[in-house]
């Protein structure tokens, strides 16, 4: 058993963590080990927004390019597909950098660059948006149910951990950022006022970053491995109360408890044929409103009850692999860019 906050980070705390050393998880959950790095990791979720087949058709023509940029490319890319609360489909391309430096490469690259910045994003049939986060590793934490069970920025892990001692309780995923040690993640330092954010409309390009301490979750579900009693409850008993949660994330509701934005998203493969895969990406307007709703909110505390259910039926041996990746953001670790998409994108409708 050992600390989620690795060796290079740890330092005397001035805040207390909500458990103490001699806690012990009722199950094991493991960490991504990124070596001795300890540059921030970079995250860009790259969409396409679109309710036509003219706009599908220049959809997956940009996944296509996205996949197929070489130069900077990502270390991990993954797609994925949604449909948001407005009715559109989402296509989502998301690239994982170790070198902060390589993904602002391509970002401003005669590649990518050229193709983004281009008059021509403002009058296709598609929106295109650029949600960006940049994690000092003090911000960032992952959690995996399982040793073998790596996604996202874990896939950009040197190797996973030995079973850690900060999870199975509320107040875990703070626990496990390094920076809670000395830091509580919520005051607001330099918050960008809601005036300097041009207001969106169709054929329109808007960029910003929000105020410090931005809350962002990848919360992921792989039941590829499952089968007989487990996939069964897993479709039928637990995907529909994780799909509700999603839902109220997605409506005014959840705007209101301080979800800013939530996608729902099933992974694809390139010819976007759906794999056993989904996840769950918000932004919070801060940690403190995603701890709540974890909490206390009755959509989480349905899928709690109903993954517990399956745990105890399946005498605790799951072929179900849960992953959560978490970064709490400063002002000048986020970028977001939205071009041509309707009003209610991404942070857009906050
Ligand atoms: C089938 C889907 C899901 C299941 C079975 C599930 C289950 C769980 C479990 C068992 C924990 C405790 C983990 C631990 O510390 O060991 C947890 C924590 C948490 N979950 Fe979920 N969850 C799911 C989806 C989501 C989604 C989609 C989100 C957000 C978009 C989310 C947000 C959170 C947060 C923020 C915590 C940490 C709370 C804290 O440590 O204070 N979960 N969840």
């Amino acid at each position: 058993m050992e600390s989620a906050i690795p060796l290079p980070l740890r330092c005397p705390r001035s805040r207390p963590p909500t458990r103490g050393d001699d806690y012990s998880p009722p199950n094991p959950g493991f960490t991504a080990r990124f070596g001795d790095a300890l540059q921030p990791l970079t995250v860009v979720f790259l969409g396409a927004q679109f309710r036509s087949p003219e706009g599908e058709a220049l959809a997956r023509a940009a996944v296509g390019l996205w996949c197929d940029l070489a130069e900077h490319a990502p270390d991990h890319h993954d797609i994925a597909q949604g449909t948001d609360e407005a009715g559109f489909s989402t296509l989502v391309w998301t690239g994982y950098w170790r070198d902060a430096a390589r993904f602002e490469q391509w970002r401003q690259g005669l590649a990518f660059g050229a193709w983004w910045n281009s008059e021509h994003r403002l009058d296709e049939a598609c929106g295109w948006f650029m949600e960006v986060a940049s994690p000092a590793p003090q911000r960032l934490e992952t959690l995996y149910s399982s040793p073998d069970g790596f996604e996202g920025f874990g896939r950009l892990a040197s190797h996973m951990s030995a079973e850690i001692r900060e999870h199975g309780y509320w107040g875990s995923m703070r626990d496990r950022l390094p920076a809670s040690q000395t830091e509580a993640l919520t005051e607001v330092l330099t918050a960008t006022p809601a005036s300097r954010v041009p207001r969106p409309n169709r054929r329109a390009r808007v960029a910003f970053s929000a105020a410090d301490h931005l809350a962002l979750i990848r919360s992921g579900q792989d039941w590829s491995r499952t089968a007989g009693l487990e996939r069964e409850r897993y479709v039928r008993d637990v995907e529909p109360v994780l799909r509700a949660g999603m839902d109220f994330l997605d409506s005014e509701a959840g705007l209101a408890i301080g979800c800013l934005s939530n996608r729902y998203l099933r992974i694809v493969d390139k010819d976007l044929r759906p794999a056993e895969k989904s996840y769950g990406l918000s932004w919070w307007a801060s940690l403190a409103d995603m701890e709540r709703w974890a909490r206390d909110h009755a959509t989480h505390s349905a899928i709690f009850g109903s993954f517990m259910r399956l745990v105890q039926e399946m005498n605790l041996e799951l072929a179900l692999r849960l992953s959560h990746e978490v970064s709490v953001l400063r002002s000048s670790e986020q970028r977001f860019e939205y071009i041509n998409c309707h009003e209610r994108t991404g942070l857009l409708r906050s």
